[in-house]
């Protein structure tokens, strides 16, 4: 896989595609009243997933082309590269394994075959010793028998870590809040803005918290130094307390209670003074926006148990078989991500929203920022070689109804083209009545009606009909024919969320393979971090330093120094 990326903008598919997207004009009104086997022509099943496609400005000219960029580009070979371990992570010379961290244990007809043996490695071996060690160690917190310094059960978990070591867990956390146990309860501090571990760590008893240092690479300055203030906090408090003696010794031990880490660097956790026995591995192959199902979700399987978190990774595995075995023409993942390819390579799209329709998924946009956008923006392709067509897609959201409040006026009326992909659940974990009125079916009303809205519109003799004033008729149209994929599962069950994460893991690793680069590395978030430490000498006040920035840096930090004091 370190052959030169195929540049799918010189196939003859890619041709047809432009010519078919000069003077496009899509009319979803008309193509599903010609067309009343539409609907079931494009919605597919992936799992427990059913996903509709129906309402994208997708027709039946259109989608051969597209299929044949994914035979051009080879999406099923690099994708059996991928689950191989061949390293398709170029740049860093990786493997790219996050789909070997959900391979059930002995099953017999798996894809690889167990035992899948990567750079010597027999990952699947490894990879179930760690479940089983955080299976343990989940139980042990749960049931008690895992008690802080001076025996008191735990009560708040605090997850510290950034990035993949932190959205991952706290989104599912989120997402899976119902199936937490009682009693207990986890907390995520990341930024290294003070204020978020102050106001985490507040209103904690030390004697009854846990921290989960989860860093990959355990070097990531906002990482280290909120688990060194976590660890001074731990100390005072324990001390004031009485709990321990302000000796080495003690303070030792009231981290081996206290501490545990997550992390592929065990020699640097030991460093922090964190016993190796209370750190639980992964691997370099596994990216840290791919992360949420390796060690790093130690914190949801103590949450949700570690039966909860089987089910959690069958979900993903249930996708990648999906995603392995279905024809192109039926791959959920494959289609979603070449509608993507569409919009934003031909129709000019820049931004896609991602829309649950369930609280519990509030955090899921933020998550799927880092896995899209630190996975497919770039401007190289994994030969070191410029791209050859636009790439990476802003994603964000916001759940509905909420977003229907706030900015869903630019999707319906604005000048730009958001695809959108709507998220929902048949069955809500509360289902509470308003009187006679199931809740539930309020909200998904919302759901049915936005996609209708966005799909359909509303012409300007509608408008007229409804005897409105002409003046306003232009204000109070709308054009349709804006993109929405409908996603709905039947419950938001630690599988099902499992399932999202892998199809959109999947959707990412088709539009990087179509662009030609490698989704896994993040060379670009290098420079800022290079400089923040290059910086800080100023900052602090030194003059020298100072004086050696650029213009507006130099009279940027003198302000804040005066204004600071
Ligand atoms: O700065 C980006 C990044 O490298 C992410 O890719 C990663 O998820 C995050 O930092 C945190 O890294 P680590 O888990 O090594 O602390």
């Amino acid at each position: 896989m370190t052959d030169s990326p195929i540049d799918p903008t010189t196939s003859e598919a890619w041709q047809a595609l432009s010519d078919l997207a000069e003077g496009f004009t899509p009319d979803l009104r008309a193509w599903f009243a010609e067309d009343a086997g539409r609907t079931e022509r494009y919605t597919f099943q992936a799992a427990d997933l059913t996903v509709d496609l129906s309402k994208n400005l997708l027709t039946q000219e259109v989608l051969p082309h597209l299929l044949e960029i994914a035979r051009t580009v080879d999406v099923p070979g690099r994708y059996r590269a991928m689950i191989s371990g061949e390293h398709i992570n170029v740049t860093e010379d990786r493997a790219v394994l996050h789909t070997a961290l959900r391979r059930p244990k002995d099953g017999a007809d798996l894809e690889p075959a167990a035992p899948l043996t990567v750079d010597g490695q027999d990952v699947d071996a490894d990879v179930h010793e760690v479940l089983d060690k955080i299976a343990g160690f989940a139980t042990s917190v749960r049931d008690g028998s895992w008690t802080g310094v001076t025996g008191k059960r735990i009560e708040t978990v605090v997850n510290i870590g950034i990035g993949g070591s932190d959205l991952g867990p706290v989104m599912v956390y989120e997402a899976l809040k119902p199936y937490v146990q009682q009693g207990l309860s986890v907390r995520f501090v990341s930024n290294i803005d003070p204020s978020d571990i102050y106001e985490k760590t507040a209103d904690l008893d030390p004697e009854t918290t846990l921290f989960i240092v989860a860093s990959k690479t355990f070097g990531t300055l906002e990482t280290l130094t909120n688990a060194r203030l976590a660890r001074q906090w731990l100390w005072e408090g324990l001390s004031k307390a009485g709990a321990i003696e302000d000796a080495d010794d003690s303070r030792r031990d009231a981290v081996s209670k206290h501490f545990v880490a997550v992390s592929t660097a065990l020699d640097k956790v030991e460093a922090f003074g964190i016993d190796p026995e209370n750190a639980f591995g992964f691997w370099d192959w596994v990216g840290g926006r791919y992360s949420v199902d390796s060690a790093v979700g130690t914190s949801i399987a103590i949450a949700i148990g570690p039966d909860g978190f089987a089910d959690f990774l069958a979900g993903f595995h249930a996708i990648d078989e999906h995603m392995r075995t279905a024809p192109l023409e039926s791959n959920v993942p494959v289609l979603m991500g070449l509608l993507n390819v569409w919009y934003s390579n031909f129709l000019g799209a820049q931004s896609h929203a991602v829309l649950p329709y369930a609280q519990y998924l509030h955090r899921f946009p933020a998550y799927l920022q880092q896995l899209t956008m630190e996975s497919n923006g770039k401007s190289v392709r994994w030969d070191g070689s410029p791209v050859v067509t636009d790439t990476g897609e802003v994603f964000w959201g916001e759940p509905g109804t909420n977003g229907q409040h706030a900015f869903y006026q630019l999707i319906h009326q604005g000048t730009r083209l958001i695809p959108a992909d709507f998220i929902t659940v048949a069955n809500p974990a509360h289902p509470l009545q308003d009187g006679d009125t199931d809740v539930h079916s309020l909200f998904l009303a919302n759901f049915f009606a936005q996609t209708k809205a966005l799909a359909f519109g509303k012409t300007a003799e509608e408008v007229r009909a409804e005897g409105t004033d002409e003046a306003v008729v232009p204000a109070r149209t709308f054009s349709g024919n804006r993109p929405t994929t409908s996603i709905l599962a039947p419950a938001l069950t630690p599988s099902v969320v499992g399932q999202l994460i892998a199809l959109y893991e999947h959707i990412t690793f088709v539009e990087g393979t179509v662009w030609g680069i490698d989704s896994f590395d993040q060379w670009g978030v290098e420079l800022g971090k290079k400089l923040a430490l290059e910086v800080t000498p100023a900052v602090q006040g030194d003059a020298d330093a100072l004086a050696a920035q650029d213009q507006s840096t130099k009279s940027l930090i003198a302000k804040y120094l005066e204004l600071r004091g």
